[in-house]
C-alpha cells in the first residue's frame, strides 16, 4: 500500500517535472492560426531569382547554343521549363559582382560586334554574346519581370542613365532609337533598378565608403528618375557581418542618406553548416529575421524625417539569400565552374526557413531573390545533355505556388533548443540562437484558404502538434505537401531523386476548431484547407 504521504510527494514531483517542461515531450505541440492577427499582405516578388554573369549560369545554364536540348536561340529549354515550376515573379540580372564591372553597351548590337572582355570578379572570358535583349527575351518565356542592377563601381552615372533610356524610353532620344535599331521597337519597361551591388565590399570593384556610395548612388538615381520617373530604386546595403566592419553603420548612413530616394534596401545573406552541426545550421534563419527586424527598426526611424511625398516607406529586399559553404575555396570561386554547390536535406530545410522569415516579416520584406537560378549556388542544375533538380528547388516551388495572400501571426508552443555559438558563413561574425523552436512556422490567408508552411527541425523526432484555429473553423479537405528524404544529408543527381515534394494523402477536417498532424523529424510540410465563419 501506498501512503497518503508517498502519493503525495509523487504528485508533487508530477508537477515540478511539468513545470520544468521534462514532461512537455508526451504533450502535443500547438500552432495556433488567428486570421485576425494580420501582419501584411505578402508580396509575391519574395519568390524572386537571380541570374548572374558567373560560372555556368548563363552560359551553360539558361544559354547553351551548343547543347542537344536548346532552341534555336540557344535556350536551354529543359532548364526553362525547370525554371517556370518556381513561379518566379522576379528576377535579378546581370550581377552580383559582375555587374561592378559591366558595361551594358558591350552587350547589345549585332554579336559579331560584342566586344569580349576579361571578367574579373569571377575570372572568366565575357564574351557579350548573351546581354540585355536576349535577358528580356529570355524573361518574357519564363514569364518573369527583370529586375537590372546597374554598375556603380568602375560605371558612371551617365552610363547607368543611358541604360535606363535605352530600355524605357519609347522613342527620340539616341539609346531608345538604338533600342529600336536592335529590333526593339517597344521599350522594355524596367521597373526595379538596384543601385550598385554590394558596393560596402571590399572585394567590390569600385567599392566605396558608405558617405560616397550615398552620393554616387543619389546622383544616379536623379538621373535615372529624369529619364523615367516611373522606376523604383534599390539602395545596397549591408552585404555581410564581418568582425571588425559594422553594417549597422553602412546601412544607418546609406538609409540616412537616400531615405527620400530609394524604394527598397536590399540586404544579401549566405550561410554555412561551417562545422557540421545541424541544429546549430537549420537555425540561422533566425538570424536573417534579427536582421531584418533590426533594419526596420532603422527604416522606421529615418521614415519619420523622409520627405517622400505619396511614396510607400522603405522596404526591405534581401536581393541574395541562399547556401554557399562548400564551393568557398579559391579553386571554386571563379572561373567556369564557380560556385557549383550540391544540395542536400539540410540545406532545403534552411531554405524553408529562409521563406518562413520572410512570410512572417511581411509588412517589410518586400523582394526577396534565391541567388541563383541555374548551376551557380542553384536550385537547377545543368550539363550538356541533362539537368536534375536539386533540393532546395522543392521548398521555394511550394512556396511560390502557394503561399500568398495575408501573411498571419501564427502562435507557436513547442520545445526548444540552443545552439552552440557558430559561424553563418567564412567571414561572418560567431552568433549563438536560445530556445529555438523546433517548429518553425509561417501561415497565409486568402479567399478563406489557409496555407501553414512548417519545418519540423527536430532530427529524430516527430512532432504531433494540435492546430488550433482562433477565428472560424477548419472544413474540407487539407491538402499535404512534404519536403523529406531519409537522412538530412540526402541529396538528388542527374539519376536520382532523394528528396523531392510528395503530396500525402489529404486531411479531412469537419467544421472543427482544431486538427492534428504528426510533423515528421527534418522536413518541411505546407498544409492548404479552408477556413468558414
Ligand atoms: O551570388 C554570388 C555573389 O555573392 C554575388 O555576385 C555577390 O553579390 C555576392 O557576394
Amino acid at each position: 500500500m501506498i501512503s497518503q504521504l508517498k502519493l503525495i510527494s509523487l504528485h508533487v514531483m508530477i508537477l515540478a517535472a511539468l513545470f520544468s517542461g521534462k514532461l512537455s515531450a508526451q504533450e502535443n505541440a500547438r500552432i495556433k492560426i488567428d486570421i485576425d492577427r494580420q501582419i501584411g499582405t505578402i508580396n509575391e516578388n519574395i519568390y524572386g531569382n537571380f541570374v548572374e554573369h558567373l560560372g555556368r549560369c548563363v552560359y551553360g545554364g539558361i544559354y547553351d547554343p551548343d547543347s542537344p536540348l536548346s532552341d534555336e536561340n540557344g535556350i536551354r529549354t529543359d532548364v526553362l521549363e525547370a525554371a517556370k515550376g518556381l513561379n518566379i515573379p522576379l528576377t535579378r540580372y546581370p550581377g552580383g559582382n559582375f555587374v561592378s564591372n559591366y558595361h551594358w553597351k558591350d552587350g547589345v548590337g549585332p554579336k559579331q560586334d560584342r566586344p569580349p572582355r576579361m571578367e574579373l570578379a569571377w575570372e572568366r572570358l565575357e564574351t557579350n554574346q548573351f546581354g540585355t535583349n536576349e535577358f528580356i527575351d529570355y524573361a518574357k518565356q519564363l514569364g518573369t519581370e527583370p529586375y537590372f542592377a546597374v554598375n556603380l563601381g568602375t560605371g558612371t552615372i551617365k552610363e547607368a542613365q543611358e541604360w535606363v533610356e535605352y530600355c524605357n524610353v519609347k522613342e527620340g532620344p539616341y539609346y531608345a532609337e538604338l533600342r529600336k535599331k536592335h529590333g526593339y521597337p517597344e521599350p522594355h519597361n524596367i521597373k526595379y533598378w538596384s543601385l550598385g551591388n554590394e558596393m560596402d565590399g571590399f572585394w567590390q570593384m569600385g567599392h566605396l565608403n558608405a558617405e560616397d556610395y550615398s552620393k554616387k548612388a543619389r546622383e544616379a538615381a536623379k538621373l535615372m528618375r529624369l529619364t523615367d520617373p516611373n522606376i523604383e530604386l534599390i539602395a545596397a546595403g549591408a552585404s555581410n557581418f564581418r568582425p571588425g566592419s559594422d553594417p549597422h553603420e553602412w546601412n544607418a548612413t546609406v538609409l540616412a542618406e537616400l531615405r527620400d530616394v530609394v524604394d527598397y534596401i536590399a540586404l544579401h545573406m549566405y550561410v554555412g553548416n561551417h562545422q557540421d552541426n545541424y541544429y546549430n545550421f537549420v537555425s540561422s534563419p533566425l538570424v536573417l529575421e534579427e536582421r531584418t527586424q533590426v533594419v526596420k527598426g532603422m527604416i522606421q526611424r529615418e521614415m519619420e524625417k523622409a520627405n517622400r511625398g505619396d511614396r510607400d516607406p522603405i522596404y526591405i529586399a534581401w536581393d541574395e539569400y541562399n547556401i554557399w559553404y562548400r564551393w568557398r575555396q579559391d579553386e571554386t570561386m571563379s572561373g567556369e565552374r564557380a560556385l557549383e554547390e550540391r544540395y542536400n536535406l539540410e540545406d532545403a530545410l534552411v531554405i524553408a526557413g529562409f521563406l518562413n522569415a520572410f512570410i512572417r516579416n511581411a509588412d517589410i520584406v518586400k523582394m526577396a531573390n534565391m541567388a541563383q537560378l541555374v548551376n551557380v549556388i542553384a536550385p537547377i542544375f545543368a550539363e550538356k545533355d541533362a539537368m536534375f533538380k536539386q533540393t532546395i528547388y522543392y521548398p521555394l516551388q511550394l512556396f511560390a505556388n502557394n503561399m500568398f495572400g495575408t501573411a498571419l501571426d501564427a502562435y507557436v508552443d513547442c520545445e526548444t533548443y540552443d545552439t552552440d555559438e557558430f559561424f553563418l558563413g567564412l567571414a561572418e561574425q560567431a552568433t549563438q540562437q536560445s530556445n529555438v523552436p523546433y517548429l518553425d512556422v509561417s501561415a497565409a490567408y486568402q479567399n478563406g484558404e489557409v496555407v501553414i508552411g512548417v519545418v519540423n527541425r527536430h532530427l529524430d523526432k516527430a512532432i504531433s502538434t494540435d492546430i488550433i484555429s482562433q477565428e472560424g473553423l477548419f472544413d474540407g479537405e487539407f491538402e499535404v505537401f512534404e519536403v523529406n528524404g531519409s537522412d538530412i544529408k540526402a541529396e538528388n543527381d542527374f539519376d536520382k531523386t532523394n528528396v523531392e515534394t510528395e503530396q500525402k494523402d489529404t486531411l479531412k477536417v469537419k467544421k472543427s476548431e482544431q486538427f492534428t498532424y504528426a510533423f515528421p523529424p527534418h522536413s518541411f510540410t505546407l498544409l492548404k484547407g479552408k477556413i468558414v465563419k
